[in-house]
């Protein structure tokens, strides 16, 4: 087994609250442990254009708080291909860098694994995406502070909603997973949630907003942006082309959802992995995810990750209309 004597650490794929604290974790584990730390800026590419810089110590101080990622991030497309690898690849050898660890969600993690394999190199990812939907950990960096944050606008929301007995229908992110707006609905109360994994009973739903419209009742309808009907903008089309419209309102996050500083969750999961990625390539290991099953901060292959999670918690669904039949 080869010592790792230096690791490089990047962020990739959409920013997740909790990115910052788990750079931090990182770095300060490798430090701990008597390895040397890179940061790699702006996700692979910052590896195509030789974007990397050492991090010590200090680096990382006083960072752990802050939304977004100190690395900067992207969806690299270069990454895709074999000829910008072998460049990516190059300047990690040129600095010694033998183990690369990705915070980012699936998408990064296919490119990672790929480079792998090519140059026979340790990769270690750690899972974070707002969207909490890879396969094979319970938790993904950013899941927490994006529910927080989409509670605390329909909060807002509802003022206003009750004040004038509107009904308003909330757009949140997901990426064609309902998981965050499930989420999202059961926490914040709301009276009825789509997300992409389901098809509703349009004409069922078409009568209860006629029963709250009619009884000048508020109501919060959290809607997931991939779900199949399109998002909330084409559900307030479907109504209104139903003769419903009068007293709706449509609201789309947007990408406040991603902003911010991370929950308490977000900032001990980050730390959690951190360190875990450390350790497993202490031990030889590769090719991982660290993840969260069942309460507990473990690895598994890094292959688990390339599918969509299923097991959605439908109990939630249920749980969401017990609590708002009108
Ligand atoms: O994967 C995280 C996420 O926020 C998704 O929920 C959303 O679909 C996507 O990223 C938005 O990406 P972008 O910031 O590139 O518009």
């Amino acid at each position: 087994m080869i010592k790792v004597q230096n690791i490089a650490v990047l962020t990739s794929g959409g920013d997740a609250p909790g990115m910052n604290a788990c750079i931090r974790s990182v770095v300060r584990a490798a430090i701990y442990h008597g390895i040397g730390a890179f940061g790699v800026h702006d996700g692979f590419n910052g590896l195509i254009n030789n974007n990397i810089v050492p991090l010590l110590y200090d680096d990382v101080s006083n960072i752990l708080q802050r939304g977004g990622t100190i690395l900067g991030t992207a969806r690299s497309k270069d990454f895709r291909a074999k000829e910008f690898r072998e460049v990516a690849h190059q300047n990690l050898k040129d600095r010694n860098i033998d183990a690369l660890i990705v915070i980012g969600g699936d998408g990064s993690f296919k490119g990672m694994k790929t480079f792998s394999e090519e140059f026979d190199f340790p990769v270690i990812g750690i899972p974070a995406t707002i969207d909490n939907d890879i396969n094979g950990t319970d938790y993904a960096i950013g899941f927490d502070t994006a529910l927080n944050n989409i509670i605390d606008a329909v909060d807002k929301i509802r003022d206003t909603a009750s004040s004038h007995h509107r009904v308003f229908l909330v757009e949140v992110m997901g990426n064609n997973s309902g998981v965050l707006a499930l989420h999202a609905a059961a926490a914040s109360g709301a009276e009825e949630v789509f997300i992409p994994e389901r098809q509703e009973d349009l004409l069922e739903f078409k009568g209860k907003i006629a029963r709250a419209v009619n009884a000048k009742k508020s109501s919060i309808i959290i809607v997931s942006e991939g779900d199949g009907m399109g998002g909330a903008k084409e559900i307030y089309a479907y109504l209104k082309a139903e003769g419903l419209d009068t007293n709706i309102r449509v609201s789309i996050l947007g990408h406040i959802q991603r902003g911010g500083s991370p929950s308490y969750l977000d900032r001990l999961y980050s730390a959690l992995f951190g360190e875990e990625a450390i350790v497993c390539l202490l031990k030889g290991k590769r090719n991982l995810m660290t993840s969260l099953v069942d309460g507990k901060v473990t690895s598994v292959n890094i292959t688990e990750s390339f599918t969509r999670k299923t097991d959605l918690n439908m109990d939630y669904l249920k749980l969401i209309r017990k609590l708002s039949i009108y």
